[in-house]
């Protein structure tokens, strides 16, 4: 989703702008632009396309000044054009926004009516000019802010400029996140902390409700009611040294690869490995527990689905899963006994974090399993799970899932164990087997070059099936997901049973079909379906393990040979060669790996 920085500073500001949106490109966007105060007047510059254009731009028509706004925007009122790219700009005012104003059309509508002529599709101009028009009435500028977000409906955070003000950046949010950056005589508004990460790292993140007025050398912030707010200034973690690529060609294969080391890190987390016990921070009392309701998007939705997969087999503890968009609206029966956990990567998309809030109504438990832990939902959940995997910038989830997935198995174990399903040798035998799966995952990431030998084949097909039983089904899906996402192959991920509902009449020879199937319980059923497969022309991927390769059935084609593991890891360990499939796959497509068409990193809007 679209990216803000802003900048009261001291030094020429367009190249540190554009420095800042680099750092927001693995959001996605579609165009990008910058404002500045050049002489007291506003100027600013944009382009469609990556950010190399707008630094082509840049480089025609330099701006020089120390005060300015950037963005990178993700569309969705109005195509990705030069006319619809931020900063917009009405008379003394330019904004930039990440967001929806919902009732964008009738203030639009209002505004034209007083003789406001517009230029662009997007909702955001009417902020640029309800603001002008504030001060237009000789309002100062933070009184013409407030009154124009006191006219806004929806979800924003929004950072703005104002003519002949060299000195002063507003900023408010409603909904998506917006920080606070506090430099040495310069200040910063960005969208997260890696926006101002390049700049300093005290950091203020600003609640929901809240606006801020920045100049050299303080922010004042303002909560809803319009009173002085305090909000704590944190120290992060210098963020340039992880947003590096290393030796690797993309955000995608690095996070791939961090996966034994972000797992390791979560896990040590969740368990005493001395005693080799589960310790989930957070005391719930899992044996009083009636139901967990899980809600979530994309690929921390897939995740759930594992979970319930561990959690409903291990603990006898009954699991539902949902995605939040659905979850959100259809009034849910729940009840006060479940525990709801909010699975997300970011902590910030948009249904999730309402799915959490519609529980939390609902006089629930909640708990969030998230990466981001100054996020949204790690402040509003009444227990937080991180992971810690580090920041994840590839679009595609990859290291977070893994993470996530590790999480849930932890609190399998755990809940197995409360609830008197597991004895304490058991539960010794699980957290040592699990404490075990960086290292096979680690094995497993180094299936690559046999993995590369299949996306050769896979890129050229039209369409791949996905199929998995047991905790290979989610696995299956989420194969499927990464593969559309980021080679824009269509894919689908079915239960292995259900092949013979349908999906059996796509199969022939040109449709590769990548089964997910160590030797587990579920074996013997996959490889008939493999059969079933085979029979009818089609390209089987086999995925397996030394186990399953002894007892392929004849005429299999096995590719990857996974490390042999116990079925609680299997999901973990078999995460890395459909990860490392799509990466292959889009690589060979020339695709835009780390930023694919039309996706965000962090969804928030509905
Ligand atoms: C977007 C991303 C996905 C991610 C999903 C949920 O669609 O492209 O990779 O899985 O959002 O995001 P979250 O941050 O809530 O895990």
């Amino acid at each position: 989703m679209c990216g803000i920085i802003g900048i009261v500073g001291t030094r020429p500001v367009a190249e540190r702008l554009v420095e800042s949106l680099k750092r927001l490109e693995y959001r996605g966007y579609d165009s990008a632009g910058v404002a500045a105060v050049v002489d007291g007047q506003l100027q600013r510059r944009r382009a469609p396309g990556k950010l190399r254009e707008l630094e082509a731009v840049l480089a025609a028509e330099p701006l020089n000044a120390v005060t300015g706004i950037g963005h990178t925007r993700w569309a969705t009122h109005g195509a990705p054009t030069l006319r619809n790219a931020h900063p917009h700009v009405a008379g003394q005012v330019a904004v930039v926004h990440n967001g929806i104003i919902e009732n964008f059309a009738e203030l639009k509508a209002e505004l034209i009516g007083h003789g406001r002529v517009f230029e662009s599709d997007t909702d955001t101009e009417v902020v640029a000019h309800l603001i002008d028009a504030e001060l237009n009435t000789g309002l100062a500028p933070l009184e013409a802010f407030k009154a124009a977000l006191d006219r806004l409906r929806g979800a924003y955070a929004l950072c703005v400029l104002i003519h002949g003000e060299q000195d002063v950046i507003l900023g408010a949010r409603q909904g998506p996140p917006l920080v606070v950056g506090y430099g040495d005589g310069e200040m910063f508004i960005g969208s997260d902390g890696l926006a101002v990460g390049p700049f300093t790292n005290r950091i203020a993140y600003l609640e929901d409700g809240d606006y801020v007025v920045i100049d050299h050398a303080s922010a004042r912030i303002f909560d809803q009611a319009g009173n002085l707010a305090d909000r704590p200034i944190k120290l992060v973690a210098s963020s340039a040294a992880i947003m590096e690529k290393g030796n690797y060609r993309h955000f995608m294969e690095k996070e791939i690869h961090d996966q034994p080391e972000g797992c390791q890190r979560t896990i040590a987390a969740y368990v005493d490995a001395l005693s080799a016990t589960t310790a989930m921070p957070g005391g719930l009392d899992f044996a009083a527990l009636e139901r967990i309701q899980i809600v979530a998007c994309g690929t921390s939705y897939i995740a759930g689905l594992l979970g319930k997969y561990l959690i409903e087999q291990l603990a006898d503890l009954p699991v539902d899963v949902e995605v939040a968009s659905e979850f959100r609206y259809r009034q849910p029966a729940l009840r006060a006994g479940a525990l709801a956990i909010a699975m997300s990567q970011s902590g910030e998309t948009a249904d999730t974090l309402a799915a959490l809030r519609y529980c939390q109504a609902k006089g629930m438990r909640t708990a969030v399993v998230v990466n981001a832990a100054e996020s949204t939902m790690a402040r509003e959940a009444d227990v937080v799970w991180p992971i810690h995997c580090g920041p994840e910038i590839g679009v595609a989830s990859t290291k977070a899932f893994t993470a996530q997935v590790s999480v849930l198995t932890a609190l399998a174990v755990a809940a197995a164990r409360a609830r008197g399903r597991i004895d304490a040798t058991e539960e010794q035998r699980l957290v040592r087997v699990l404490l075990e799966a960086p290292r096979l995952i680690a094995e497993s990431i180094n299936l690559e070059e046999a993995v590369r030998g299949v996306a050769q084949e896979v890129s050229k097909a039209r369409d791949v099936l996905y199929l998995g039983r047991g905790p290979m089904y989610p696995l299956a899906l989420e194969g499927a997901l990464k593969l559309k996402e980021i080679s824009y192959i269509h894919a689908e991920g079915y239960a292995a049973g259900e092949l013979k509902h349908g999906p059996i009449a796509l199969v022939d020879d040109q449709t590769p079909i990548v089964i997910l199937a160590p030797y587990d319980s579920y074996f013997d059923k996959s490889a008939s379906n493999m059969s079933e497969v085979m029979a009818r022309g089609g390209q089987v991927v086999f995925i397996t393990d030394p186990e399953g390769e002894k007892h392929a059935p004849a005429g299999a084609r096995v590719v990857v040979t996974a490390p042999r593991c116990d079925p609680l890891i299997a999901p973990l360990v078999m995460a890395a060669p459909i990860q490392l499939l799509a990466y292959h796959v889009a690589v060979l497509r020339g695709a835009d790996v780390d930023q694919p068409r039309n996706l965000a990193k962090s969804v928030t809007v509905e």
